[in-house]
């Protein structure tokens, strides 16, 4: 008995040493992130809203082994009061069994997005949906609203953006639609590829059906518009197009960004009246040297300014390990914003690790440093 009560003793009194350490160690990246249940937090590809003084984390829900990949439960979402301790929230947005569905169990659901509608008081999220069993073909984006934050979000649609519209800064002598155009297996570095992207060749072809959109993210301005960014064009170009009132369409006013350059995993953020966009190449679940650009207008042109990690040679040419995709601005500090990016484990989809970084700046370009640990009190 005596024993018995001596060893729960110990264990109370660890496992109270080991909350502690919890609360008190802030972020860790790429260690195990537990939520309040003591689970590793399940929602990669993720975004945040912050929404009656609490922040909301939408992400991918992986199951073990590959495939995990695979949309096999849905989008997950977490909410806490200080981005460090996570309560789990539940499935915001649940794949179905019904087989005519698009929504059905193993189709592709990534990078899932939320924002708030003041106009209709509703929730909305896009994601980047592809359909089972066919791979990354359709490059769909997909639509679901809730009344409630951590939903059950309802599902509307899935769409190629922007059918019929050309982008803004498409020159008219481009504005010829092409639904015929076949280019598979183009080298899209060689200058006859290079050639093909910049007169807007996948742009012509999918005119009338919509636009490709894979990565994805959302970004709300300051005057209540809201945008949807997405690798198009066989990832080579990013759009940014602008939705509706309601966020639940597309307006068709969209620009082609950076193009021919294949960035992937946007994030975006706004400081002293300029837009900053951190994305990656594109090498699939393995990570290469992140890309930082700026612009004065959300919708641009766009200006490339490098590399914005500073760490060892072999941490730069992995952004630490991580891709990005999402960028924090953090409540009631002026000018802190983290940087959130997957470290994505493929094998094992589940095991995902979260790569949360402060950005800093450095001549007022806004940089990447690795920490072991760090907190918020980093930020003024
Ligand atoms: C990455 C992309 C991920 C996922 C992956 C699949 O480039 O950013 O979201 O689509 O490819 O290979």
């Amino acid at each position: 008995m005596k024993k018995y009560l001596i060893s729960s003793i110990l264990l109370l009194s660890t496992s109270l040493v080991f909350a502690q350490k919890q609360e008190s160690s802030g972020f860790t990246p790429g260690k195990l992130w537990l939520d309040n249940k003591g689970v590793h937090i399940n929602a990669h590809g993720g975004g945040i809203l912050f929404h009656n003084k609490t922040y909301y984390w939408f992400g991918e829900h992986k199951v073990e082994g590959e495939e995990g990949n695979k949309a096999m439960v849905g989008v997950h979402v977490y909410s806490s009061k200080n981005l460090t301790q996570w309560k789990d929230e539940g499935i915001a947005l649940s794949v179905v069994e019904d087989t005519t569905s698009l929504l059905v169990k193993g189709c592709i659901i990534e990078r899932p997005k939320v924002i708030y509608n003041k106009k209709t008081k509703t929730f909305v999220m896009w994601f980047h949906h592809e359909l089972k069993g066919q791979g990354y073909k359709a490059a769909l984006t997909g639509l679901a609203i809730s009344k409630k934050i951590t939903g059950p979000y309802q599902y509307i649609k899935s769409i190629n953006p922007n059918a019929g519209n050309w982008p803004m800064n498409f020159p008219d002598s481009f504005k010829k639609a092409d639904p015929k155009l076949n280019v598979e297996g183009m080298k899209w570095k060689s200058p006859e590829g290079q050639k093909l992207l910049a007169e807007g060749y996948f742009v012509r072809r999918d005119y009338s059906k919509g636009q490709m959109a894979r990565d994805m993210t959302l970004f709300v301005d300051d005057d209540g518009k809201a945008y949807h960014i997405h690798s198009s064009e066989n990832n080579q170009t990013l759009h940014f197009a602008e939705l509706t009132d309601d966020y639940q369409n597309f307006t068709g006013k969209y620009t082609r960004v950076l193009e021919g350059k294949a960035n992937e995993a946007p994030a975006i953020f706004k400081k002293d009246g300029k837009y900053y966009m951190i994305s990656s190449g594109t090498t699939g679940w393995d990570p290469n040297p992140a890309r930082l650009s700026v612009a004065d207008h959300i919708q641009g042109p766009w200006k490339e300014l490098g590399d914005p990690s500073r760490g060892t040679e072999a941490q730069n040419k992995t952004t630490f390990w991580s891709q990005s995709t999402y960028i924090i601005p953090v409540m009631g500090k002026k000018n802190a914003f983290i940087y959130m990016g997957d470290r994505w484990t493929p094998k094992n989809a589940i095991d995902g690790r979260y790569i949360w970084l402060p950005i800093l700046f450095e001549d007022g370009k806004p940089i990447l440093r690795w920490f072991d640990q760090w907190d918020l009190s980093i930020f003024l």
